[in-house]
C-alpha cells in the first residue's frame, strides 16, 4: 500500500463519519446515522443533527482509527467538509477535526463535500480519465460537473434551479403517505407500476429562454404536477394508483437526468460519467443511465451503495487528491460555509 494516508471527518447532514484512506485504498469507514431521531418529523431536524454529531464525533473518529489500527501520529492529514450543508452540524465536525489537527500537529483541509463525492469514486474505479463528467445527484444537490482537475479545477455544467431531485422525490412520497427519507419507498413502489399510466412532466428539458446552457434542472414543477394529479383523483374519490405514480415519476426524473448527462457528455468530448450521491441509489436512475450511457458510448461509473451516500471515505479520498497535488492545507481558522458552490 503507498500513497498519502488521510483521515476523512464529515457532518454536512444527519450523518457522522470517519474513514481512514491511504493512496486509493479504503482502509477503515465508520458511519453513524441519527436519521432514526428525525424519521417522525418528516425530515431532518438541525438542531437534533448537530446535536447527534457533538455525541458521535469521538466514537466515530476513534473507531475508524482504531479499525485501521492506527492512531492520529500515523495519518499525513485531516480533512473534513467544511460545506455545503447545515451550519450547525458543518460546526461540530470542523471545530472537532481543528481540535485533531492542532493536538497532533497535522495539516488540515476544509473540503468541498459535492466534491467528495466526485472523489469517492477513485476507490472503485480507479483514476479519472480526461473530460470526466459527474453527475451528483442527492436531496440537497443536483449538478453536472465537468471534472477537469479534482483537486484544483471543476466547472459547473448544469444544477438545479429550485428542488433537489431527491427532495422531489421525499416531497411526493409524503403525499403519498410513505416515512422520510421517501425517496428508497418511491423507488421500491416504481418497479411494480407502470411508468407511462401518468403523464408527469420532465421539468426544463431544453433550458430556460436566454440561458447560456441547457443543463440545469427543474424538479419543483414535477412535484407541483404529480401533487395536483393526486388531489384531482381525491376530489373525485378515486382510489390513488400508488405504484403507477411513483413510476411514472421515477421514469421522469430518470429520464431527464440521464438525457441531460449525454448532452453534457457529447458537449464536453467525456467517455466517462461519474454518478455520486444518495439519489444514485434509484434502481430507475442507475438503469436509464447504463442504458444511455451504452447507447452513446460512455462508460457509467455508478459506485456501490455505501460509498454513494454521505461517508468519511468521500472526504478522506477528496485529502488524499489535495495532498498529492500539493496543494495547501487551509489555515487553521479556517470557516465553515454553508451555501458552498
Ligand atoms: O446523499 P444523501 O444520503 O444525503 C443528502 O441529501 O446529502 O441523499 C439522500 C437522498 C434522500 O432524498 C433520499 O430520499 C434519496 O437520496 N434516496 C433515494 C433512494 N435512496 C436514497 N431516492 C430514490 N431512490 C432511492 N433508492
Ligand atoms: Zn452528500
Amino acid at each position: 500500500m503507498s500513497g498519502p494516508i488521510v483521515l476523512g471527518i464529515e457532518s454536512t447532514c444527519d450523518e457522522t463519519a470517519a474513514s481512514v484512506v491511504q493512496g486509493r485504498t479504503l482502509i477503515s469507514n465508520v458511519v453513524a446515522s441519527s436519521m432514526d431521531e428525525h424519521a417522525r418529523y418528516g425530515g431532518v431536524i438541525p438542531e437534533i443533527a448537530s446535536r447527534a454529531h457533538a455525541e458521535a464525533f469521538v466514537p466515530c473518529v476513534s473507531k475508524a482509527l482504531a479499525d485501521a489500527n492506527m492512531t492520529l501520529s500515523d495519518v499525513d492529514a485531516i480533512a473534513v467538509s467544511a460545506g455545503p450543508g447545515l451550519a450547525g452540524c458543518l460546526a461540530v465536525g470542523v471545530s472537532g477535526a481543528k481540535s485533531l489537527a492542532w493536538a497532533a500537529n497535522k495539516p488540515i483541509y476544509g473540503i468541498n463535500h459535492v466534491i467528495g463525492h466526485i472523489a469517492v469514486t477513485q476507490l472503485q474505479f480507479g483514476p479519472f480519465p480526461e473530460d470526466t463528467l459527474a453527475l451528483i445527484v442527492s436531496g440537497g444537490h443536483t449538478s453536472l460537473l465537468h471534472v477537469e482537475d479534482v483537486a484544483r479545477h471543476i466547472d459547473v455544467v448544469g444544477t438545479t434551479l429550485d428542488d433537489a431531485a431527491g427532495e422531489c422525490f421525499d416531497k411526493v412520497a409524503r403525499l403519498l403517505g410513505f416515512p422520510y427519507p421517501g425517496g428508497p419507498h418511491i423507488d421500491r413502489h416504481a418497479q411494480l407500476g407502470d411508468p407511462h399510466a401518468i403523464k408527469v412532466p420532465q421539468g426544463l428539458t431544453q433550458g430556460k429562454a436566454g440561458q447560456q446552457h441547457p443543463y440545469d434542472f427543474s424538479f419543483s414543477g414535477v412535484k407541483t404536477a404529480v401533487a395536483r394529479w393526486i388531489e384531482e383523483q381525491q376530489a373525485q374519490g378515486n382510489e390513488i394508483p400508488v405504484d403507477d405514480v411513483c413510476a411514472s415519476l421515477a421514469d421522469s426524473v430518470a429520464t431527464v437526468l440521464a438525457k441531460k448527462a449525454m448532452r453534457g457528455c457529447e458537449q464536453y468530448d467525456s467517455k466517462t460519467l461519474i454518478v455520486g450521491g444518495g439519489f444514485s441509489a434509484n434502481s430507475q436512475l442507475r438503469a436509464k443511465l447504463l442504458e444511455v450511457g451504452a447507447e452513446h458510448g460512455v462508460e457509467v461509473r455508478v459506485p456501490q451503495l455505501k460509498l454513494c451516500t454521505d461517508n468519511g471515505a468521500m472526504v478522506a479520498m477528496l485529502g488524499v487528491n489535495l495532498v498529492e497535488a500539493g496543494v495547501a492545507p487551509s489555515n487553521p481558522d479556517f470557516a465553515i460555509d454553508s451555501a458552498m458552490p
